[in-house]
């Protein structure tokens, strides 16, 4: 079973509550919720406030995606407005340890990632405490940014890892995707897509969707 995770920072704040409700009307399961502090990455986004705020509209997934420094400060906080997951980067924390057995404290599914820079092998630790692993195909800090194919033999490689260790844990790929490589993102080993521009821009949210869940059925029928 292939999750679209549509990415808010594509949204229009407008309407966003109208644009959520039309996500999970298109069979979005989750929603990617990319929270940014200006110093792990160069951009701010939203925080808390709004979380709890979307949260009366939806019951999708919250798959929350910190690009914070020292995020073990607020892992309670986003568990307690409103989020399902949360996702942390390696390069932004002294113990993961610690933080994995915060989010998991507090009821949360814990997931991993590290910056396209980075090797991946540096996930393989935590990969038995973990659920997830988010592979980045972009450097973090900004939506609209080119898949980067270097991502695709980092898919391959941590899918393989996991297969081979029989370890539980999903890969998610953020950045860059959209119709035209998601077949090539799930054939690389990805369960989960994030995206961002690729379901709010351009067409209507409900046709940019039909096409990722065509892609996904296909390959469920394989
Ligand atoms: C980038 C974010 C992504 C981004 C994806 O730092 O983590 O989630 O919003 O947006 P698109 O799909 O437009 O690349
Ligand atoms: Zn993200």
């Amino acid at each position: 079973m292939y999750i679209l995770a549509p990415s808010l920072l594509a949204a229009d704040f407008n309407i966003l509550g109208k644009q959520i409700k039309e996500t999970e009307e298109a069979g979005a399961e989750y929603l990617h919720i990319d929270v940014m502090d200006g110093i792990f990455v160069p951009s701010i986004s939203f925080g808390m406030p709004l979380i709890k705020s979307i949260r009366e509209t939806s019951s999708q997934f919250f798959d929350v995606h910190l690009m914070i420094i020292n995020p073990e400060r607020y892992i309670k906080e986003f568990m307690e407005c409103g989020a399902d997951g949360i996702t942390f980067h390696l390069e932004a924390v002294e113990e993961p340890g610690k933080v994995i057995e915060q989010i998991h404290a507090a009821g949360g599914r814990a997931a991993v990632s590290v910056k396209p820079g980075t090797s991946i092998e540096m996930v393989y630790p935590y990969l038995s405490e973990i659920e997830m692993v988010l592979v980045m195909s972009v450097e973090p800090g900004f939506g609209g940014q080119p898949f980067m194919p270097e991502a695709y033999g980092r898919i391959r490689q941590l899918r393989d890892y996991i297969d081979e260790k029989g370890y539980p844990v999903k890969i998610e790929v953020d950045g860059g995707v959209g119709k035209k490589n998601v077949r090539e993102v799930i054939g690389a080993g990805a369960d989960i897509c994030v995206a961002g521009s690729a379901v709010f821009k351009k067409r209507s949210i409900s046709d940019n969707i039909s096409q990722f869940m065509k892609a996904f059925g296909e390959k469920e029928d394989k």
